[in-house]
């Protein structure tokens, strides 16, 4: 079961706040983008990505030391590394300031740091209400937090496109995967209401329904797994043309729908045959 569970989730690494740290002089190019969970998987990948489109790139995560690392393999002058913890509102608002005060004004923010894998799993005998709003804190507020600091400067300014990495499992809850299923579906939700709220304005919502990722954390093999490099790639592809919805995976998108129709005992069994185990019923 917990293989299972493992499989249909994605990971990430516990919580810190390392407080806020930014490094090096902005070129101000025209392109300005910033992805959070920077330093890993998703994440990192768009930050080549979009370096190798010619954005000036911001990256944020928790860890000052990945970042660092990061930095240094990509050895690229624009592209600046910030530490901090998305769900800690005030270290959001302190990044934001200091970039505005220095005249960044990104115009795509790829909304990509999350709880997922091993870290989003729930303990399946009890139900641990911490679990949930420690999920939602990163994966819906740390979200928003951003959207908050940021809407309003670049509505003013040339606009910008909000891209959060959402999930198949905004879809599809897999068993004790409910938090994480619930934090996906509501900030994909968010991003709907969002997106018609701002309707005609300079500013887009786009929320991309991520299958399995091959990054560090994810936890087993899942068939048709993409390479985060492709992710990275079709995320940026959605963003720069502004499409809404984003399905990268149409086998985990449709297979995401067929399981909300079928019974539990049927779930468990494709979910089975998924992760390479032998169905049983
Ligand atoms: N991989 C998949 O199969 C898959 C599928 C669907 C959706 N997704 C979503 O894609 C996103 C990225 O996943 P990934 O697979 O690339 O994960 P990953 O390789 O574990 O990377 C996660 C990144 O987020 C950062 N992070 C985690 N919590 C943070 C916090 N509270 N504040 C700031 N940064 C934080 C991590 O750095 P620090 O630890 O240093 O903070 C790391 O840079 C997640 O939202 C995940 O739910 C992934």
């Amino acid at each position: 079961m917990k293989k299972r569970i493992m499989c249909m989730l994605v990971f990430s690494v516990p919580f810190f706040s390392y407080g806020v740290e930014g490094r090096g002089k902005f070129m101000e190019l025209k392109k300005c983008a910033l992805v959070t969970g920077a330093s890993s998987g998703i994440g990192k990948n768009l930050v080549v990505e979009l370096l190798n489109r010619g954005y000036e790139v911001v990256g944020v995560s928790r860890s000052k030391e990945r970042l660092d690392r990061v930095k240094h393999e990509l050895n690229n002058p624009y592209f600046h590394v910030y530490s901090c913890d998305v769900a800690d509102m005030s270290a959001v608002e302190m990044i934001s300031f200091e970039l505005k005060s220095q005249g960044y004004i990104p115009n795509m923010f790829f909304l990509n740091a999350g709880v997922a894998g091993e870290a989003a799993m729930e303990p399946t005998d009890v139900l641990d209400t911490k679990c949930h709003r420690k999920i939602f804190e990163v994966n819906y507020y740390g979200v928003l937090n951003f959207i908050e600091q940021w809407l309003v400067t670049c509505k003013e300014k040339n606009g910008a496109t909000f891209i959060v990495s959402s999930s198949i499992n905004a879809i599809f809850a897999p068993p004790g995967g409910s938090a994480y299923s619930a934090s996906k579906a509501a900030i994909s939700k968010a991003f709907d209401g969002l997106r018609v709220t701002h309707a005609g304005s300079n500013i887009k919502f786009i929320s991309v329904f991520c299958g399995p990722v091959d990054t560090p954390g994810l936890a087993g093999t899942l068939p048709f797994t993409w390479p985060p490099e492709k992710m990275a790639k079709y995320m940026v592809d959605r963003a720069e043309k502004g499409k809404a919805h984003s399905h990268p995976s149409l086998f985990y998108s449709s297979l995401a729908r067929f399981l909300n129709l079928l019974s539990e005992s049927k779930v468990l069994w494709v979910l089975k045959l998924l992760t390479g185990n032998q169905p049983q019923e």
